[in-house]
């Protein structure tokens, strides 16, 4: 599983290049949409301001930052702007000190143009987690908790775990940690999802969060 990572990194962002040396598509009046290679050429420009954090190409180095490589475009453009303060000094639906700030800098064409390139990135999976935790957490991955009515994680992020766009996210191969925090997040109310989040991460226990976050890290 490693290698094909590997492999699969070193084709990482090929669209994104490609579209770079790709000539802009004629004909394009002037209320025809913003074509896509130009979307994720203006992204790739602006995502050197997020580079230091998820890196240049979406692959985050160190589990406090989320990978965003390959993610559903729809569901990134969603975070950021959940991560935006709604009104001066009102607390965003989606709070987190680092992104707030940095959401509320972006016009909604940058939003949508760093969502293309970053969702045109290729992942490189997190490393494989621990091997003991990984029994539990399928069974919690497939199954659900039948006790605490928690369901199948399965069910809405695709049994690969690549999620279904553009409602729900891919968790395959996100660090481990990432997905912990975000599940205590969820639970807590920082994170207001308005959706089905909150109610299952708030039936699991901690160890319940920690084995279902390392078996999806596992998924590629
Ligand atoms: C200083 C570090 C830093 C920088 C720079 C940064 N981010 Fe983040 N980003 C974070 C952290 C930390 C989180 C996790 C927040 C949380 O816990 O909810 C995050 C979360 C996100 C998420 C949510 C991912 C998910 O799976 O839900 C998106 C989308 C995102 N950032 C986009 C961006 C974009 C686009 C930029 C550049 C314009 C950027 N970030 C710059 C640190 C950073
Ligand atoms: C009924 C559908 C549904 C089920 C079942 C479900 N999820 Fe989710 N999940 C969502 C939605 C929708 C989101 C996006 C949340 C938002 O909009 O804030 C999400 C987001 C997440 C995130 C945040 C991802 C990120 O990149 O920040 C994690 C982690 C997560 N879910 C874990 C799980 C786990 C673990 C389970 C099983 C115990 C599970 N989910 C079951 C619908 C579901």
């Amino acid at each position: 599983m490693a290698l094909r990572g590997l492999a699969l990194g070193a084709a990482c962002c090929a669209l994104a290049t490609a579209s770079l040396a790709a000539p802009a598509p004629t004909g394009a009046g002037l209320s025809a949409p913003v074509p896509e290679a130009a979307r994720v050429q203006h992204g790739r420009a602006l995502a050197r301001s997020c580079a230091a954090c998820h890196g240049i190409d979406g692959n985050a180095s160190g589990p406090q930052f989320p990978k965003l490589a390959g993610q559903g475009a729809a569901y990134l453009e969603r975070e950021l702007e959940r991560f935006r303060p709604q009104r001066p000094g009102a607390p965003a639906a989606r709070v987190s000190p680092v992104m707030n700030p940095i959401a509320q800098g972006l016009s909604a064409q940058d939003r949508l143009d760093l969502a293309a390139y970053f969702a045109s990135c290729e992942l490189k999976p997190a490393l494989a987690p621990r091997a003991a935790e990984l029994a539990d957490g399928a069974r919690i991955w497939r199954g659900g908790i039948a006790g605490r009515r928690v369901p199948a994680c399965a069910a809405c992020h695709g049994a690969d775990g690549h999620g279904i766009p553009p409602l729900y996210p891919s968790l395959a191969g996100q660090w481990s940690e990432y997905l912990v925090s975000q599940l205590r997040a969820f639970r807590d109310g920082t994170r207001n999802d308005q959706g089905p989040m909150h109610d299952i991460a708030s039936r699991m226990t901690e160890d319940q969060i920690r084995q279902v976050a390392d078996f999806a890290s596992g998924l590629h």
